[in-house]
């Protein structure tokens, strides 16, 4: 059995106090027991204080991105071992806003997971495709590739101690999300790929969906019997909009 997990991508949005607020109204707010593990990653710069917050809550912290270097003259970047000193189990790498307006590769990306994994974080690896891609047909080899760069670099077994993120470009902040059996096709083209590696680290490796989830939404997506949670952008950022998508993964 597969735990789902919802994560919230607060991406660059919010304010410390902005950010105090949504904490307070995620856990006034949040079950006992929720049926899925609950993920938030706010900005860098918020992380210690969100950390404080959330001490001893169903919540568990994340970052957006990590340095591929452990530590160095890499002004401005981040480490694994910082972001695991504040507090955080996960980070995200490779989500698409990354990959196109800050030009991260495929070989980085895969570095970015190394580093992450090494130091004991749960990378969250994103994997999308464009949406020339899919009108062209390229959707599984653009997946493969983004794929494949992490598997020969890492391995099949660090993938398994990581999370695959599923998020079609066309569908991040568009309003438009992949329908269920476009993301279950998609998701198990996935798992499928990495079964051929290893079918036990497949078959447990959780595939969130991500790209325009919302509380009218979540639960069609996550009842396709391969799509394992979600990834959420914008709904991550309303209290009780993000608390119904958690409640909608069991
Ligand atoms: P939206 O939920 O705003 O479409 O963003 C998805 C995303 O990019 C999560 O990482």
């Amino acid at each position: 059995m597969r735990r789902p997990i919802v994560a919230g991508n607060w991406k660059m949005h919010g304010s410390r106090s902005e950010t105090a607020a949504l904490i307070e109204e995620l856990l006034s707010g949040a079950p006992a027991k929720p049926a899925a593990a609950c993920v938030i990653c706010p900005p860098f710069v918020y992380l210690q204080e969100a950390a404080r917050l959330l001490r001893d809550s169903i919540f568990s912290l994340g970052a957006q991105d990590v340095c591929a270097e452990a530590h160095g003259a890499f002004t401005g970047e981040i480490s694994a071992a910082m972001l695991k000193d504040v507090g955080c189990e996960y980070v995200i790498v490779g989500h698409s806003e990354r990959r196109l307006l800050y030009r991260d590769g495929d070989q980085l990306i895969a570095r970015k997971f190394a580093a992450a994994h090494a130091r004991g974080l749960v990378p969250i690896l994103c994997v999308g495709e464009q949406l020339a891609d899919r009108e062209a047909g390229r959707t599984n080899e653009v997946i493969t590739r983004q794929l494949d760069a992490v598997l020969e670099l890492c391995g099949a077994g660090a993938l398994g101690h990581g999370v695959i993120a599923y998020e079609p470009v066309w569908a991040i902040g568009t309003g438009r999300n992949a329908t269920p059996d476009q993301a279950q096709e998609v998701h198990a083209f996935i798992r499928a790929r990495v079964g051929e590696r290893d079918a036990k680290i497949a078959a447990a490796t959780r595939i969130l969906y991500g790209g325009s989830v919302k509380a009218g939404n979540a639960a069609e997506l996550f009842e396709m019997p391969d799509v394992d949670g979600g990834l959420i952008g914008g709904a991550s950022l309303k209290g009780d909009e993000f608390l119904t998508i958690l409640a909608a993964a069991r």
